[in-house]
């Protein structure tokens, strides 16, 4: 199996995946999944500007003013974030990129960066799901404070409730998951993120995963495409 032969395996060029969805499509918890499989760094740009708030720096309590409004964070600042993050040693294999790109501004900003380096994203996995899946979904989460993984009241329960499978943390809901931010960063989501897959198609890099299987089917099918992409890619097909 390609993605198994590739796991662990130091690579000539590092491999950048995005995960494109609306808030809830399930990008963080298939990104965890995806990283450990793969090897790869997770990226997540809503999670750097949640720790940069845990640390109450400028940065944080800048980005804090628009999360809490289910407003996205201006093009400059969220682009210098993400390309200072992917430089750190442990995106040198590449990165599964969750949450960003999210507008057309900051994904040529990306394409551009990576360009000068003589790379570019294998794959954008675009993960479909209906809004009102997407409402049960934000309005059930919940978040470990310390590993940051993440469960769901009905569709993923911890097995003690309140504490973490992985590491015993404590157990959170995200202040942007009430229903009134929710709604906004859907509409957010469709007026300025949802614009990039007709983007990346046009470019021949967008896949299309059914987010509305079981989490394990959405993995399995994320896993195909990552794989297809390599064989297109190593020119196989
Ligand atoms: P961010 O943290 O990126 O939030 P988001 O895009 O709104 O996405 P979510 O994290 O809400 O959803 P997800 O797709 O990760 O779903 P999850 O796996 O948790 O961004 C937050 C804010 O930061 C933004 O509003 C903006 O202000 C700012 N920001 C971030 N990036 C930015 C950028 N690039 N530019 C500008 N501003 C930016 O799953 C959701 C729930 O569903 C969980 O409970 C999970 O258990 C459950 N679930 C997942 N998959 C399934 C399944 N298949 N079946 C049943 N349940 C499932
Ligand atoms: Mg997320």
């Amino acid at each position: 199996m390609i993605v198994e032969e590739r796991e662990n395996k130091p690579s000539e060029q590092p491999r950048y995946y995005v995960l494109l969805g609306a808030p809830g499509a399930g990008k963080g918890t298939q990104a965890e999944a995806l990283t450990g499989i793969l090897g790869l760094a997770h990226v997540a740009s809503g999670d750097l500007f949640r720790d940069y708030l845990s640390r109450e720096t400028e940065l944080g309590l800048l980005a804090k003013k628009y999360m809490d409004k289910g407003k996205l964070v201006p093009d400059d600042v969220t682009v210098r974030m993400v390309l200072e993050r992917l430089a750190e040693p442990d995106c040198a294999q590449g990165a599964i990129l969750d949450g960003f790109p999210r507008t057309i501004a900051q994904a040529e900003a990306l394409e551009a960066a990576l360009r000068e380096r003589g790379q570019r994203i294998e794959a954008v996995l675009y993960i479909r799901v209906s809004n009102e899946e997407l409402l049960r979904r934000l309005s059930g989460r919940y978040i470990c404070k310390n590993c940051q993984t993440v469960y769901h009241i009905r569709f993923s329960p911890p097995k003690r409730p309140g504490a973490c499978d992985e590491c015993g943390g404590e157990l959170y809901q995200r202040s942007d998951d009430t229903v009134e931010t929710a709604r906004k960063r859907l509409d957010v989501y469709f007026s300025q993120t949802a614009p990039l897959v007709e983007w990346y198609r046009e470019r021949g890099v967008l896949i299309e995963v059914d987010g509305e299987q079981t989490i394990p089917e959405v993995e399995a099918s994320l896993l195909e495409a990552i794989e297809s992409a390599a064989r297109v890619g190593g020119g196989e097909e």
